[in-house]
């Protein structure tokens, strides 16, 4: 089958950057400016964060500019700040609040409430923070108390909490240490070199010592998770030809494309821009694909694009095992079940054992069925793109979940493959 060689696509701006500039940059010493925002569900949630402390932007479709407050100039929010349902909001939230010198609740709503936020709130009580949860979810209490710099060993796999860890280090007497068992992204780090601060990687363990942010511009690169769709229909629609334009190619979210690569499929990237993220352009051609085993140190490089690469998997020839999907329980919705549901409404097979989900192929995909989203944008992408491929129309129930992440998904989709 061939469907419109040569498309040319480019995602929208990267959510998980977008959030970490919003954040550091209503800290630096002055003004921001990030060019190419996402503007969607969480990053509003976000900016709606902030500015209950104080912080003033001036938001356009193509810059915001963040007048910084540096590391001190927050002030005190006369209300609860809402995440809504972004847990990279709350987590990393919790890491600057921690830091300040007033109280401060901070709350959301739907799926995020039943998000587990032991793990954030264990590593910033070690620094000396003074916050609580309600029985290990949120909302989040936090007293203004002095912190000090920690060596933390983080048992979560979570670029979420190492990146709290790493905000509040910037508040604390001394240095702070965060190693992690498996690499997990590391725009906070990045982006806090890129803002100034000290900060050294060696391998899984990170040090940074406390200090200001100074003022300075960052380019947001396209999301690579919400180019992970597009990718993951190209590689199977036989024949086609896709470029996907100025994406982010951060080593620590590669996985899904490498493991494509693995399976046999035909993709290229050319890095243009180096700092402080790498990004360039994808070239991708439909291939035959055969199954493979991920390692589990792979998984956090693709923790997003799972329910995709299982999708990707039944079309395979061969066996595919992805191992060690436990985080995936704690995503917007149990992705381990929703990522099942997904596929058996497609009248594919899968098996989960032990957090380890094994898939043969090729199956076919039949669709014909109303597929379950679970409220979750990854499960909603991931469904448009079974949908594509099955033999039978597909209706895809609350599809509107995409919104949290990028609004435009649908009308995307529809222009690139239909
Ligand atoms: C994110 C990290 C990942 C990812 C999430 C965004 C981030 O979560 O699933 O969509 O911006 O740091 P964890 O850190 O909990 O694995």
């Amino acid at each position: 089958m061939e469907k419109n060689p040569d498309k040319t696509y480019t995602p929208p701006p990267d959510k998980s950057i977008t959030i970490r500039a919003l954040l550091l940059g209503a800290i630096a010493e002055g003004r921001v400016n990030i060019k190419n925002p996402l503007l969607c569900e969480d990053t509003s949630a976000t900016l709606s964060c902030l500015k209950t402390l104080g912080v003033k932007f001036h938001i356009s479709k193509k810059q915001i500019t963040v007048e910084g407050r540096g590391l001190k100039g927050l002030t005190p929010p006369m209300r609860p700040l809402n995440a809504g349902e972004s847990g990279a909001t709350m987590r990393l939230m919790a890491g600057l609040l921690a830091g300040q010198g007033f109280d401060s609740v901070i709350t959301g709503r739907d799926s995020l409430l039943k998000r587990p936020m032991a793990r954030v709130t264990e590593p910033l009580s070690a620094m000396g923070a003074g916050i609580s949860s309600r029985g290990g979810r949120p909302p989040l209490k936090i007293t203004g108390s002095p912190l000090a710099g920690t060596r933390l060993i983080l048992s979560a796999p979570s670029a979420q909490v190492k990146s709290a860890a790493l905000i509040a280090g910037l508040y604390a007497a001394g240095r702070t240490s965060v190693t992690e068992r498996f690499k997990t992204r590391d725009h906070t780090e990045r982006l806090l070199k890129h803002f100034g601060a000290k900060i050294k990687v060696i391998g899984l363990k990170t040090i940074l010592k406390p200090g200001p942010l100074k003022a300075g511009r960052i380019k947001i690169p396209g999301d690579i998770s919400s180019a992970a769709p597009f990718l993951a229909a190209a590689c199977l629609l036989k024949g086609s030809k896709h470029i996907i334009k100025d994406t982010g190619l951060n080593p620590g979210r590669l996985g899904f494309i490498q493991a494509l690569s693995a399976m046999g499929a035909n993709i290229g990237l050319t890095v243009k821009t180096s700092n402080p993220e790498p990004a360039g352009d994808i070239f991708i051609w439909g291939s035959a694909l055969k199954g493979i085993r991920i390692k589990p140190a792979r998984i956090p490089a693709m923790i997003d694009e799972i329910p995709l690469l299982a999708l990707v998997a039944t079309q395979a020839e061969g066996t595919t095992v992805l191992p060690g999907l436990g985080e995936l329980r704690f995503k917007e919705s149990d992705r381990v079940q929703s990522t099942l549901a997904l596929l058996k409404a497609f009248g594919l097979k899968a098996e989960i054992k032990k957090d380890a989900l094994t898939i043969r192929g090729p199956q076919k995909i039949i669709g014909g069925k109303p597929v379950d989203t679970f409220n979750d944008h990854r499960i909603a992408m991931a469904a448009a793109v079974g949908s594509l491929l099955a033999e039978k129309p597909v209706k895809i129930k609350n599809a509107g979940c995409v919104k949290k992440s990028y609004p435009a998904f649908f009308s995307d989709f529809k222009k690139v493959f239909l």
